[in-house]
């Protein structure tokens, strides 16, 4: 695997390691500050996702950008990345060997970046990064540590736009995001 992002990115937008390949418009890496202390990972890319080859451009888009300014952070102030990196026909949820496929870009992505902070956007991507049987009903919002990372599994924006009576949840858990951020990161509040 490569080591800078650069090289990285362009190995990633030619793979073909799942089926997914055949359907994209364009691969979907990743975006943010590439000294990101805070690492947010989705399920994979929508429509619009697909159409830009940019993460969260949507409407849930749109909401984890309003939930990230609420907390004082801007997008350029984490990563942004996603389980996989293609598009699933229809939107339904990757298949688990497109999600193993697929992991090795992640995999790098941790390496390149050593985040201190991952926080799982749903439960496609809080079961594969966090456990298996994580429930992001129950567990949301709690600080999980592994291997010396902080792990947090939240509502996938989309989710909360079909429910907005979680949005209050939701909401707590980015304040204890905001304190566990101040607690261990060292400039994500001071640039
Ligand atoms: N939903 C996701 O999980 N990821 C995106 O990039 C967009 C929508």
């Amino acid at each position: 695997m490569p080591d800078t992002w650069e090289a990285l990115e362009h190995d990633c937008k030619n793979c073909r390691e799942c089926s997914l390949w055949e359907t994209r418009t364009n691969v979907v890496f990743g975006v943010g500050n590439q000294n990101a202390e805070v690492l947010f990972i989705g399920e994979g890319p929508g429509a619009n996702e697909d159409a830009q080859g940019v993460p969260f451009v949507g409407r849930a888009g749109h909401l984890l950008d309003d939930m990230l300014e609420i907390i004082g952070l801007k997008r350029d102030d984490v990563y942004i990345a996603n389980i996989v990196k293609c598009r699933p026909p229809q939107n339904r949820d990757p298949l688990p060997a497109e999600s193993e496929a697929c992991m090795p870009w992640l995999r790098e992505q941790f390496r390149l970046l050593h985040p201190k902070i991952v926080v799982c956007l749903g439960r496609v991507a809080a079961q594969r990064m966090i456990r298996q049987d994580f429930s992001v009903t129950r567990e949301h919002g709690q600080i999980i540590e592994k291997g010396g990372i902080l792990f947090m599994g939240t509502f996938h924006p989309a989710a909360l736009l079909r429910q907005p009576q979680n949005k209050p949840e939701a909401f707590a858990d980015f304040t204890v995001l905001r304190d566990t951020i101040a607690a261990v990161c060292e400039h994500t509040y001071h640039k």
